[in-house]
């Protein structure tokens, strides 16, 4: 029996309290938070949950195998750090720590304290990523030309990070991920509005090898509540809406096919441009919770005693492109050149 300390209870915090507990061999026993009413909020839906104020508690209990640190962003390196020196296996919650420095020291310390640590990026963990990613990577959808995502909503507002650490992290995580590279180059643009330091809205280009480009619309401060992403190939286009329950995938059949005239030709305008305009299909595919799948995985890497280098790898990248778009930032959307492999 594996079992589990949760250190922050605050929104997403009990959501692992939940899952932990459905899954086999593995129990949640400790639950902290520095704010008891918090606490006491557990206490009422799981009640055989230990609770306590202090982290260390949690970290002194040599029952416990592993902790779940779900704390704002700023807190996530200092927490991680001290639960790997007292012998705890670690799962962070994005963002998973706020600069590359950090994550590399991390990985290390859990190498020589023989413990695991994992960044939690949820969407890797998503069985409709994960079926774009092998979509793409067979090449069905022909030569990506370009991709886009919109995540907005009014809201949640956070205080420690801005709406780029907090959503666009997910959808440069996807980018990743689905593409298996990282963006050779960055521009950024945010708008401060509601404070005057922290951005509420996001536009970010992100430009990938062989000419795909990737966009991001960011916003905790918009009307609607998005989550989609389009991808736009020579040879289909494919919609991703993470709100629809039932069917979030849609695979188009169309594009646009350019053939020559039968006379004798020019110049480039005197090709024609062929729309074909095909079917639309909208497979039915069961998903399982992403934070499932993603607590599975931590269960299984706990047992084999390593996490896969490539998910280590992807949480760095996400953190040094993060860092690269804060650059951007400063500088009114410059361009910045990355070197990350
Ligand atoms: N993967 C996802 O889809 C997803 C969704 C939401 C949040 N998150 C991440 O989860 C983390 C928490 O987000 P949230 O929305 O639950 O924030 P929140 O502010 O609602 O909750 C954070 C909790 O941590 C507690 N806390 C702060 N410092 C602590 C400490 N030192 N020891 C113990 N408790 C402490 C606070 O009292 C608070 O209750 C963030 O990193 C966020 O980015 C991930």
């Amino acid at each position: 029996m594996i079992k589990i300390g949760i250190i922050g209870c605050g929104h997403w915090g009990p959501n692992f309290v939940r899952t932990f507990n459905k899954l086999k061999d593995t129990t949640v026993k400790y639950v902290c938070d520095l704010d008891s009413k918090r606490l006491r909020e557990i206490k009422k839906r799981f009640s055989s949950v230990f609770t306590s104020t202090s982290f260390r508690d949690i970290l002194k209990d040599s029952e416990i195998d592993a902790v779940v640190i779900a704390t704002p962003a700023v807190t996530h390196y200092q927490l991680a750090k001290e639960a790997l020196k007292f012998g705890k296996n670690v799962l962070i919650e994005k963002p998973f720590v706020l600069n590359p420095q950090e994550a590399n020291y991390l990985i290390r310390l859990a190498k020589r304290v023989n413990k695991i640590i994992m960044p939690g990026h949820i969407f890797e963990y998503h069985d409709g990523v994960r079926i774009i990613r092998n979509y793409t990577r067979e090449g069905k959808l022909g030569k990506i030309y370009y991709m886009y995502s919109r995540r907005t909503n009014l809201g949640p507002i956070r205080n420690d990070v801005n709406a780029i650490w907090d959503l666009a992290l997910h959808d440069i995580s996807i980018f990743n991920f689905i593409l298996d590279a990282v963006p050779l180059k960055i521009s950024a643009d945010g708008f401060s509005y509601l404070r005057s330091h922290i951005e509420d809205v996001g536009f970010i280009t992100l430009y990938y090898p062989q000419d795909i480009i990737a966009h991001i619309h960011v916003s905790w401060l918009d009307p609607r509540k998005i989550r989609e992403i389009v991808m736009v190939g020579d040879k289909k286009m494919l919609m991703f809406d993470d709100l629809d329950g039932n069917f979030p995938l849609k695979f188009y059949d169309k594009r646009v096919m350019k053939k020559k005239y039968e006379r004798p030709y020019y110049t480039f305008e005197e090709f024609k441009m062929i729309i074909k305009d095909g079917q639309v299909s909208t497979p039915l595919i069961k998903i399982r919770e992403p934070l499932l799948v993603e607590c599975e995985s931590f269960l299984e890497y706990i047992k084999k005693g390593r996490v896969p280098e490539e998910v280590l790898k992807r949480g760095i990248d996400v953190v040094k492109i993060l860092k690269g778009i804060e650059s951007s930032l400063k500088n009114k959307g410059k361009e910045i050149n990355l070197s990350i492999r």
